[in-house]
């Protein structure tokens, strides 16, 4: 595992300065992810779009960008608005909605930047809209791959994406609106360890994309996945790399044309970066069973809960407190608030901190208000600098849009 863990004294400081829960990234492992990503894949015409979707705090993005990011890959217009305010330009981000209203079409296309349609009716509701404009299309590669059943986005029991049987349509009115097809993209799924599937979905995407000769890219998603147990070994990024610049050596031979190539990471360019720094309240013994008790929970990291997704954590106040099995779980009154079940950690003593690691992709952007607790505050460190990046959401932020 290549995640950050803060180390005691940085926790400490951190807690104490700021108060817990805490999410807390690494600066540099940001970076890292960054120059992993644009090294693998040396496609001369390549652009990185980060999901931006895996997490939104503008300071992460920011140093994604200065790493060498090139665009933003959205899915609400909210998410292109920061896009653009953060200064990516137009050309460089992609709104791929899930269901996306007329009224979200409307104002990204008006802000310059392009559609990424996954259905007939998006095409159909855009072409009446914007008759002559450039579109894409996202096609569901019939095949998918993710962490989990429930984030695997190809395939027909997918709501994501035209399907094969739909192509025809399509192109029929991508015709009838005068459309012209800029992209085709695919995304298979979140959280990948191996190319096969991938790679798979890449060939069809380059097959459809030799039928037109004007298509400015062609985009073949997310998905890297990253170590989340020690045991998980990282993605071999390079050979992924490897595989898809042969297969667009190939395209540029057989078509004459070198066409651009985009990509949308977003878990493996912020997860291993943040660990949500959390305080052991209650320490419980039920019977033959150890519950140790922390000030943070689902409300704040809800992938545990939802997907029943492994995060390591780690007794940064005690770390070499003898080894006892215990289940961590949250202060949300919801029997599913659990970090870990049965799992080995050091001596776990109310007062102690605990870093749950791997936290940076899907975490505090999937919180919510249950019982009525604000969001976590976050926290950036880099070398010696450590800043605030997101205060704690109080009582009065909550209660401000209730009208009563
Ligand atoms: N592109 C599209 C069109 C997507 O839908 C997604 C993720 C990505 C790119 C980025 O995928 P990534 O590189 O992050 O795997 N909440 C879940 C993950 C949901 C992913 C949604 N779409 C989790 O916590 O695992």
């Amino acid at each position: 595992m290549q995640s950050f863990i803060p180390n005691k004294a940085q926790a400490e400081k951190i807690a104490n300065e700021f108060g817990t829960p805490v999410f807390v990234t690494d600066a540099n492992i940001l970076r890292r992810q960054g120059k992993r990503m644009l090294d693998a894949f040396d496609w001369s015409n390549t652009k990185i779009l980060y999901a931006i979707k895996a997490n939104f705090n503008p300071a992460i993005v920011k140093v994604l960008k200065e790493a060498g990011i090139h665009g933003i890959d959205t899915v609400s217009a909210n998410e292109v608005r920061l896009a653009l305010e953060l200064g990516f330009a137009p050309e460089n981000i992609v709104f791929t909605g899930a269901m996306p209203s007329d009224a979200d079409m409307r104002s990204v296309t008006e802000q310059g930047v392009i559609v990424n349609a996954g259905s007939l009716s998006e095409i159909e509701r855009f072409g009446k809209m914007f008759r002559g404009k450039a579109i894409a299309i996202r096609i569901n590669p019939g095949v998918g791959d993710a962490l989990f059943a429930s984030n695997v986005t190809g395939g027909e029991k997918s709501s994501f994406g035209i399907i094969h049987s739909n192509f025809a349509a399509a192109k029929d009115l991508l015709k009838k609106y005068d459309l012209r097809l800029a992209g085709i993209h695919s995304h298979i799924g979140s959280g990948f360890y191996t190319p096969e599937i991938f790679i798979e979905s890449v060939k069809l995407v380059l097959k459809e994309a030799a039928e037109f000769p004007d298509l400015d890219f062609v985009d073949f998603g997310g998905g890297f996945c990253v170590p989340y147990k020690p045991e998980d070994k990282p993605v071999d990024l390079v050979e992924f790399g490897r595989l898809v610049k042969e297969l667009l050596t190939d395209f540029s031979a057989q078509n004459g044309r070198e066409i651009e190539m985009r990509l949308e990471p977003g878990r493996f360019m912020v997860a291993e970066s943040t660990a949500l720094l959390t305080k052991i309240t209650t320490r419980k013994q039920s019977g033959k069973y150890l519950f140790i008790g922390t000030d943070t929970g689902m409300n704040h990291l809800i992938r545990p809960a939802m997907y029943g997704s492994y995060h390591h954590i780690v007794n940064i106040t005690n770390p070499e407190g003898k080894k006892e099995i215990a289940s961590i779980t949250g202060n949300i009154c919801e029997s599913a608030d659990f970090f870990a079940k049965d799992r080995e950690i050091s001596e776990p003593r109310e007062g102690d901190l605990l870093a749950i690691l791997t936290s940076g992709a899907y975490g505090n952007v999937m919180s919510a208000n249950y019982n009525l607790y604000g969001m976590a505050a976050e926290v950036m460190v880099d070398g010696e600098e450590v800043g605030l990046t997101r205060k704690r959401q109080s009582y009065e932020q909550i209660m401000e849009n209730f009208v009563y």
